[in-house]
């Protein structure tokens, strides 16, 4: 390596020139050694190059920094450099469009952080953000490097401050592949999306040695960190796939819903024909409001086939978000989900949808919500742990978003869940509701009880009057129509007019502008 640097034993005609940029490239392929890359294999898992060459278009990769090296010379560091310092980096393209890549090699001291990987990694965010394209992180490392110290924390730091400012201005994806552990985990939590893989990947800010110390939990990596831990707890991960080679393929297919930077225009997909007339939906809402169905059917039967991506598909079942496509043209999906908790809004589900709704108002993504919410999650759990400022955080979302904004009321619409899922009132651009919908301050039975409190008490039969009083406030308020008389329901439809609504709709509020009060920033609550 240092022959690179000084140019020691190598005379200078052009062929030794030539011969030296070979044998450099070549060494730089190898990593950390063939040693160390069959240990990686292994483990089950790829090389840093490997899953670049799994991610870009054939061909596609250009390499930057490849012999770049660390400068530190502490604990005899300086005896051992590797070029590239335990991260490639570079572009390429994924379907023909551009993409920065960066990818954490393992083989190279545990792919840990040094000054000079971090500076790596930090050029190529500059260069996305300059360009305006999407970048991918590949993370598989054990963290600071160690035998640096405080330039390895400055680098991280300095990482953190770039995700950020790059947030909002191109899509961030991050892939964990591996460990990421201690406070490498921030730079994934500010990107956008970030995936896992099962069994071979986890994240923490403290491993399960510190974590037996401090709480005297027993738990391993995987229980405490792993994918399946941060799909369905603490909804860390977007997506998790069983194998790398699955996880990158999603990863593609992610980018195709997305546009390049806050500026670029969305993709279109080729139009795939619809196979269905929608008729499958005026038989799905049951007619016992207290009976479930399943909000996917309606998801699945109204946009172009097969074109649903769900994000955060095992977090927060009650809601369902995820991206799709309306002949051929992306939108972003939020829609309650009756067959979970009856749908319900708790603090999950509102961060979930508030973190996506927010996420397609930043490029542009038009919002397409799915209604039958009954309220949010009463009780003790979730009012101190914060329904409050958790709802507000899905409201505000909604509030700020300018996108064009469409939503369909399928059956209940209760309190103040109504006004939050993209109402009318709250700046959404037009409202439908099928004929089953029920908007009305709260269920039947709850209202009845409430407001006819003494006639129940009254009567001999208690049941039997509250039975009749459910029912004629039912027959007041469970329909749309006193809705669509005020104006908030733009237009009651059949159920299998939804998609042809929709994209009429949709296409009409193509050239939507609108724009917020000049401000420095809103202050949503966090
Ligand atoms: C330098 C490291 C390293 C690190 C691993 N290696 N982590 N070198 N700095 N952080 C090296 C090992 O010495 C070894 O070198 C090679 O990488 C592979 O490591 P193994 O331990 O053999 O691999 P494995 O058994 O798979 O275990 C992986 C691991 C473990 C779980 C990640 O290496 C580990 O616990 N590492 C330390 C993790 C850590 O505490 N990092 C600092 C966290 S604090 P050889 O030469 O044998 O191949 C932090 C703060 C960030 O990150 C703050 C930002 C704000």
């Amino acid at each position: 390596m240092d022959d690179l640097v000084t140019n020691k034993n190598l005379d200078f005609n052009k062929g030794d020139k030539f011969q030296q940029l070979e044998e450099a490239n070549s060494e730089a392929l190898k990593g950390g050694g063939v040693h160390r890359i069959e240990t990686q294999h292994k483990k089950g898992k790829l090389t840093a190059r490997e899953r670049l060459n799994l991610l870009l278009d054939k061909g596609s990769f250009n390499e930057i920094g490849k012999f770049v090296t660390h400068r530190s010379s502490e604990f005899g560091l300086d005896k051992e450099k590797y070029l590239g310092d335990g991260v490639v980096t570079g572009y390429g393209t994924i379907n023909g469009r551009l993409t920065y890549v960066y990818s954490q090699d393992f083989t190279v001291f545990g792919g840990s952080l040094s000054e000079a990987h971090a500076e790596k990694i930090v050029k190529i965010l500059d260069l996305a953000l300059k360009n305006g394209a999407p970048i991918v992180g590949i993370n598989d490392s054990g963290g600071a490097r160690i035998q640096e110290g405080v330039e390895s924390l400055g680098g991280y730091a300095d990482l953190f401050y770039k995700n950020t400012l790059a947030s909002g201005v191109v899509p961030q994806i991050s892939v964990i592949m591996g460990p990421c552990a201690g406070g490498a985990v921030y730079s994934p939590a500010i990107t956008d999306f970030v995936f896992m893989v099962e069994g071979t990947s986890y994240m923490f800010v403290t491993g399960p040695k510190v974590v037996r110390t401090v709480t005297h939990e027993d738990v391993t990596a995987e229980t405490l960190g792993g994918a399946a831990a941060h799909s369905m707890k603490s909804g860390v991960t977007h997506f998790s796939a069983p194998n790398e080679v699955e996880c990158l393929q999603k990863v593609k297919s992610l980018l195709s819903y997305l546009p390049q930077n806050c500026e670029d225009v969305l993709p279109v997909a080729d139009f795939v024909p619809e196979g269905s007339n929608g008729k499958k939906l005026d038989d799905l809402i049951p007619d016992n409001p207290e009976k479930a169905y399943n909000i996917r059917e309606v998801v699945d039967e109204v946009l172009d086939a097969d074109s649903f991506l769900e994000i955060h598909k095992n977090f927060a079942q009650n809601i369902v978000v995820g991206f799709g496509r309306l002949r051929g043209r992306n939108i972003g999906i939020v829609a309650n989900q009756p067959a979970v908790l009856a749908g319900v809004l708790d603090i999950h589900a509102s961060q979930k949808g508030a973190r996506f709704v927010r996420f397609c108002d930043c490029f542009n993504i038009p919002l397409l919500v799915f209604e039958d919410v009954p309220g949010f999650l009463p009780g003790t759990h979730q009012e101190w742990n914060g329904i409050i400022t958790n709802g507000a955080k899905l409201l505000y979302a909604f509030c700020e978003a300018t996108v064009p904004r469409i939503t369909v009321i399928t059956r209940k619409a209760y309190g103040g869940a109504y006004d939050v899922m993209n109402s009318k009132h709250i700046g959404a651009d037009m409202n439908f509701a099928w004929p089953t919908a029920e908007i009305a301050v709260m269920g039947a039975k709850g209202a009845a009880e409430i407001i006819f409190k003494k006639e129940i008490l009254k009567a001999k039969d208690h049941e039997k009057e509250l039975a009749l009083r459910e029912k004629a406030y039912n027959k007041k308020f469970a329909n749309p129509y006193i809705a669509a008389s005020r104006g908030f329901i733009d237009e009651v439809i059949m159920p299998h007019q939804t998609r042809e609504k929709l994209i009429a709709a949709f296409e009409m509020l193509q050239n939507k502008v609108a724009t917020l009060p000049r401000k420095k920033h809103g202050n949503i609550p966090l």
